[in-house]
């Protein structure tokens, strides 16, 4: 550590002698006490801030869903898939839920990363069993259409929610606030639906490069402003979803996954300046290590399909890693399950390791199979 002589020529620390000259103003054991109560350390925050734990935190991406029987309760009462993501009862509602069952160390916001194309003027459907449609943005004539600003007023009851989670949320439990990467909200709205390989929003970005980077500046000024928001209503931590990074070869990678996902970074942290942010570039593979060093993400979500000595060498050597078992692991149960929860511990929980899915959890998931990897990851002590 670095010393300064003091009159008697001993090295001291830097901090204790700062300490001597700007003592701090003593407080009750009272008074240290409630401060200490609000703020409690929270696991998921000391991974990201470069503190490893002895137990990995855990949590799970879509871990609000079909699989749990009360959110399809809560999801047949609000009516529309949005009219659920609208009303703040219902999405703290559901937000929750998971928390109450499982304990997560992380909670995440109930909401979708298409609210961005609907605040900004599009139509936004969700049908029962389709998924998302959106009206088509596929010439540079409908893209001349395109607001620039979207209408936060929209997007109120989403940090309504935030706020009635804040609320009610463990302090030890970190809230999580998020967007889409704009390359993925994009790939929704060129289509107007969800395409096996996206291949509408490629040939988009070949054929008309102007037009496409258009919808990418729009989404990239946009979401900054609602991360900011999701921020001022009590996330503590945001997540940026490229569900379609992985279809993209690596100049096209870089232009529509990387720079966009740096600016959004860099456009948050400008107001922002502590802002934790993960990432979330699926499939990105060998692209990984070039993701988390030019975007300046605190960590990044990875697939089941990462390859765990690139990971372990050029990734979390600079940042905290989240994931990453195979859903379908999950699905199947018994030995299966087991043996995938070990080899994600054994690859990872020596460094920083969020425990996570490689995506989203699946519907027909069983609920004693969450149970059994809680289980076997809180045993865990590394
Ligand atoms: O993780 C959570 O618990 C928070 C909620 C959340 C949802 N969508 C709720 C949802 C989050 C983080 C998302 C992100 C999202 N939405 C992504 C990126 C992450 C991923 O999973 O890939 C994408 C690509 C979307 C777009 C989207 N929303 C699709 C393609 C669909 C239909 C597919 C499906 O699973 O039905 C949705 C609908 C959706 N979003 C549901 C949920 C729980 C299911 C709708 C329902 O309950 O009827």
């Amino acid at each position: 550590m670095a010393g300064v002589e003091d009159d008697r020529g001993l090295a001291k620390s830097v901090s204790a002698v700062y300490q001597e000259r700007y003592p701090r103003p003593s407080i009750t054991p009272a008074e240290n006490q409630r401060l200490s109560q609000n703020q409690p350390t929270k696991p998921f925050l000391e991974v990201l801030s470069g503190r490893r734990q002895p137990v990995p935190p855990i949590w799970m991406m879509r871990q609000a869903g079909r699989y749990l029987p009360e959110y399809r309760e809560v999801r047949a009462k609000a009516g529309g898939f949005l009219d659920l993501c609208f009303t703040p009862e219902f999405a703290a509602e559901v937000t929750l839920q998971p928390i109450r069952r499982f304990n997560f160390d992380a909670a995440i916001i109930f909401s979708d990363i298409l609210v961005i194309p609907y605040a900004l003027g599009r139509e936004v459907r969700f049908e029962v069993g389709e998924g998302p449609r959106l009206e088509p943005l596929d010439t540079p004539e409908k893209v001349e259409t395109l607001a620039r600003r979207a209408d936060f007023g929209k997007l109120e009851p989403v940090y309504e929610a935030l706020r009635r989670v804040r609320r009610e949320l463990d302090p030890k439990i970190a809230l999580i606030g998020f967007c889409g990467a704009p390359w993925t909200v994009a790939t929704y709205m060129v289509a107007g639906q969800g395409t096996p390989d996206q291949a509408p929003a490629r040939m988009m970005a070949y054929r008309h490069p102007e037009a496409f980077a258009k919808i990418i500046d729009v989404l990239v000024e946009n979401s900054i402003q609602y991360l900011l928001s999701q921020l001022a209503a009590g996330a503590d931590v945001l997540q940026i979803f490229d569900t379609w990074a992985g279809v993209l070869p690596p100049r096209e990678f870089a232009r529509w996954s990387v720079e966009p996902t740096k600016a959004i970074v860099e456009g948050v942290r400008a107001k922002a300046p502590g802002a934790k942010i993960i990432g979330f570039p699926r499939g990105a593979g060998a692209l990984l290590p070039g993701y988390v060093e030019t975007t300046g993400v605190d960590a990044v979500s990875i697939d089941w399909a990462a390859e765990p000595s690139l990971i372990r060498e050029r990734v979390q050597n600079r940042v905290a890693v989240q994931g990453n078992l195979d859903p379908l692991a999950l699905i199947a149960g018994g030995a299966a399950l087991d043996s995938a929860v070990d080899d994600v511990l054994a690859n990872y929980a020596r460094g920083r390791l969020i425990f996570n899915l490689g995506h989203g959890i699946q519907p027909e998931t069983p609920i004693a199979h969450v149970e059994r990897m809680l289980k076997r990851v809180r045993a865990y002590r590394g």
